[in-house]
């Protein structure tokens, strides 16, 4: 979902030369004046190829293994990729004098004491947040101070051309076809626009930024409350929303309950301004023109 905004951002502004990078043979995406290669993160000689081949000046890893459970159950996977391919981008950005923009997570905290500044203590209660730690450690410690860790928090944004939904577009499908939805009341976030998220990361690149930031929107709410917010903007019956707590569920990984993020920080250094929820999620969902058309902010 985020590269596939990165690369629609990007693509298009001339001052940046795009290389998308993916598993597939072919770019999922159309259009735009990016090249495409496909790249498994986790093959060290392919990414060596890559930077040989390409001297990037920037890397922004957007890729990860970012399904919780999955990652509880398969934990070598999620460490090959959310932690050992971040060293092997690491490495290669030091030995090419690139700079490495790593994405993280919300799940690194343990939810006791949101919502969080960057310098919060990190304590990751499931598998999938101890491997994105292990990779944002990785980032800082491959002997290069030309970093970034740019934390977000629950990621929504249009439906994508493979069909993958993300809880908004999830939220409005289910209410729209009449379907009753469970919904927890227990974990509280602060929902991040992938536009926004993007937009952050931009901004990071353009004033040659390192160090920590959180991205996120602004809005702290509760997962449940969130889906109230999306019924009420999208016009659909919010009565289809019902309760549920951790208890109601029994998934692999625990949530954190409470995190949210504190965007002072991105707001102050890097001029960041999150759109309004209602905004997000009226174009999320189709019901604005396209985010081209967005007023500069
Ligand atoms: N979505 C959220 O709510 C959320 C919240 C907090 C943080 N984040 C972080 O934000 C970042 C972007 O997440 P997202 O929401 O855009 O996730 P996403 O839609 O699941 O995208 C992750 C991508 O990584 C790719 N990938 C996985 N293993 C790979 C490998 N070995 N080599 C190359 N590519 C690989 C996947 O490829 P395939 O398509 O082939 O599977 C997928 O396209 C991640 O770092 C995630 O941890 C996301």
């Amino acid at each position: 979902m985020l590269g596939q905004e990165l690369v629609r951002r990007m693509g298009r502004k001339p001052e940046y030369d795009v290389l998308a990078t993916g598993r597939d043979a072919k770019p999922r995406f159309t259009g735009g004046s990016c090249g495409y290669t496909r790249l498994d993160i986790t093959r060290e000689t392919d990414v060596q190829r890559i930077f040989d081949d390409f001297e990037p000046d920037i890397v922004i890893n957007a890729a990860a293994m970012t399904q919780v459970d999955a990652c509880e159950s398969d934990r070598e996977q999620c460490w090959r990729v959310n932690a050992d391919a971040v060293d092997i981008l690491a490495r290669c950005c030091r030995d090419h004098g690139a700079r490495l923009i790593q994405v993280s997570t919300d799940f690194i905290f343990d939810g006791k004491d949101g919502p969080y500044k960057e310098d919060a203590r990190p304590n990751p209660i499931s598998y999938y947040g101890r491997s994105k730690l292990a990779g944002e450690n990785n980032a800082r410690t491959a002997g290069t101070n030309r970093w970034a860790i740019v934390r977000t928090v629950l990621v929504f944004g249009a439906p994508q051309a493979d069909g993958r939904s993300n809880f908004v577009t999830w939220v409005h499908d289910k209410l729209k076809s009449g379907q009753r939805i469970q919904v927890v009341t227990d974990q509280w976030r602060t929902p991040t626009w992938v536009v926004d998220l993007a937009d952050g990361i931009e901004r990071i690149v353009r004033f040659r930024k390192s160090g920590v930031f959180h991205i996120s929107g602004r809005d702290l709410l509760s997962v449940n409350v969130f889906a109230h917010r999306i019924a009420e903007v999208a016009g659909l019956e919010p009565t289809l929303i019902e309760e549920a707590t951790k208890h109601t569920f029994s998934q692999p990984a625990e949530r954190p309950e409470k995190t949210g993020f504190i965007i002072l920080k991105a707001e102050t250094e890097l001029g960041f301004k999150p759109h309004d929820m209602t905004t997000a999620i009226r174009h999320t969902l189709g019901l604005e023109p396209p985010d081209d058309v967005l007023p500069h902010i």
